[in-house]
């Protein structure tokens, strides 16, 4: 392991290039990377940093939109494979007879979505921005998709103000968290503060004391004076808490929930990554255009 971490800094080091890795990584990735953060902060980074070669260790929706941001850079995707399932849930036919039904209403789209529905949406969003983008947006209905538990929760939060058009998807780590799970974890552990990702199911959300994106959360666990934390999303921000706040306690849902795409990339595919310029992300020129509109959109809630 020693070797191969020598070798991916010495070949970033020579190919000018930078890592940036979502808070679900695993933990050597994590360790390695450049850059930790959520949706929203890599976003920003992936927008602003100098390197020539970014290297997303993350899912394919966040290269993506890395490229989008940034597309004079070479943006690069450790391993194909890693997708994310909500991201492929809704199609742009789909989107279209929602915006017939809905003339009058804007469109507003999670991040974790198709290159050819964020060029089809007004702005786009993520769960640390998502109340704030579609409270600003000038329109009273608006359709938010693909995740319908992100959606409840905004409505939720934002009331009567909005009228939220939602679309049947999910992600399957988060909506997997059961209420029961939550109960029994309060029961165990009576003075823990529950801290659950917006993309868990409203009747987890309402059991709730925080509802964050997953920096959201690595803040508000590191700042607060309680020592003890449910946290309701993805094993891998678990391990990092851990790592960050030695003196405090961190547990998941009963049972640890994976997102195994997040999974996938390991230290060798990084080093892959590198040494073979793969696997390079390309976006039709068309549709980049018009989705880095619903992007900037995104990036002015930060
Ligand atoms: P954030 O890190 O932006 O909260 O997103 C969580 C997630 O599920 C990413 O796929
Ligand atoms: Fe997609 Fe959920 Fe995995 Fe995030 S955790 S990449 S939303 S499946």
């Amino acid at each position: 392991m020693q070797e191969l971490v020598k070798k991916i800094k010495e070949l970033k080091e020579k190919k000018n290039a930078v890592i940036l890795a979502h808070n679900y990584q695993v933990e050597e990735v994590q360790q390695l990377a450049d850059y930790l953060g959520d949706s929203l902060e890599l976003s920003k980074l992936a927008a602003g940093v100098k390197h020539d070669i970014i290297v997303f260790a993350g899912v394919k929706f966040m290269a993506e939109t890395a490229k989008i941001l940034s597309p004079q850079k070479k943006v690069l995707l450790p391993r194909l494979d890693a997708g994310c399932p909500m991201a492929d849930m809704i199609t742009v036919e789909e989107l279209r007879e929602l915006k017939q039904e809905h003339p009058r209403a804007k469109v507003v789209t999670y991040v974790n979505s198709t290159v050819e529905i964020k060029a089809e949406s007004d702005a786009c969003c993520t769960s640390a921005n998502a109340v704030k983008v579609v409270g600003s947006i000038d329109a009273r209905e608006i359709i938010f998709i693909p995740d319908r538990n992100l959606g409840s929760y905004v409505q939720k939060i934002l009331g009567d103000k909005k009228t939220l058009i939602l679309y049947e998807g999910y992600c399957y780590v988060h909506d997997r968290i059961k209420k029961e799970e939550i109960e029994a974890m309060k029961k165990l552990y009576p003075g823990a503060k529950v801290v659950v990702h917006p993309e868990a199911r409203m009747d987890v959300i309402d059991l709730a004391d925080e509802v964050l994106s997953t920096s959201g959360m690595l803040r508000f666990t590191a700042d607060s004076p309680d020592k003890q934390f449910v946290i309701g999303t993805e094993q891998g921000l678990i391990e990092r808490m851990k790592r960050e706040n030695p003196g405090k306690e961190f547990y998941p849902p009963l049972k640890p929930k994976i997102c195994s795409n997040m999974k996938k990339t390991g230290l060798q595919d990084i080093a892959n990554a590198l040494e073979y310029d793969q696997y390079e992300i390309v976006i039709e020129e068309s549709i980049s255009r018009k989705a880095v509109k619903a992007l900037d959109e995104m990036l002015k809630y930060i």
